[in-house]
């Protein structure tokens, strides 16, 4: 079972932030997990749509420039990051699961991931999710050799088969909605099941005991 470290390791540091994602290479993740907004083209790390939580800004971040995004305060007097900066600091210790939470992002996602391939990357060192399945659609017609992890929440009505429409490699499901009977659907697709947030230890073991192949945690150093 992987250990994906949520927002990086938004247990201890400020979430989605290079302070974060050094503390989860640290903890030893098999992944790190980030959102990703365009704001002007630039892919930025950060979750909500509202600055208001995790910066010292106001307004949602679609409205603002980058240029003020980036003098922003996002804890412990980190910038929000570039998807870039959080390539270049994972560096590939760790696969980069980037989720698109904003949209029109999926072009520029693809964009980075293959001027990172073409400097030596592997596909391998990456996967792209979202509960956004057009954006994710968009991924794989561009670029097919990508990854990608389907997002639900709940059971959609027909989410195997939109899956495997999409060939995701991974479907994600939510700790509210994971049973034995959901992770054995999902696997007699051969497909990946993964599990969001788990941060207690009876959960993991819960997890690993329903053959669930990676887990996102606030907390690495718990798994
Ligand atoms: O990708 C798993 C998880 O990050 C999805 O939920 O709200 O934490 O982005 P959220
Ligand atoms: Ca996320």
């Amino acid at each position: 079972m992987l250990c994906i470290g949520h927002r990086g390791a938004m247990g201890h540091e400020p979430e989605n932030t290079l302070l974060s994602i050094k503390k989860a290479l640290e903890l030893g993740v098999d992944a790190v997990e980030v959102d990703v907004y365009n704001v002007e083209e630039h892919l930025v790390v950060i979750h909500d749509r509202h600055l208001s939580r995790t910066t010292n800004g106001t307004g949602y971040i679609e409205n603002c420039s980058f240029a003020y995004l980036r003098s922003l305060d996002a804890g412990k007097g980190q910038k929000i990051p570039t998807l870039k900066e959080v390539f270049d600091t994972v560096d590939r210790q760790a696969v980069i699961n980037l989720e698109l939470k904003g949209t029109n992002t999926a072009k520029l996602a693809v964009d980075l991931i293959l001027e990172y391939i073409q400097q030596g990357w592997s596909y391998g060192d990456f996967i792209v999710s979202s509960f956004n399945h057009y954006e994710l659609n968009l991924v794989k017609t561009m670029e097919s050799k990508i990854k990608i992890g389907m997002l639900i929440y709940g059971l959609p009505w027909g989410y195997l088969e939109i899956a495997q429409k999409l060939a995701a490699d991974v479907v994600i499901c939510s700790l509210d909605n994971i049973s034995l009977d959901l992770a054995s659907a999902i696997h007699q697709k051969n497909l990946l099941v993964w599990v969001y947030t788990v941060n207690q230890p009876e959960d993991m073991i819960t997890m690993k005991e329903l053959g669930v192949d990676g887990i996102f945690t606030n907390y690495p150093d718990i798994f």
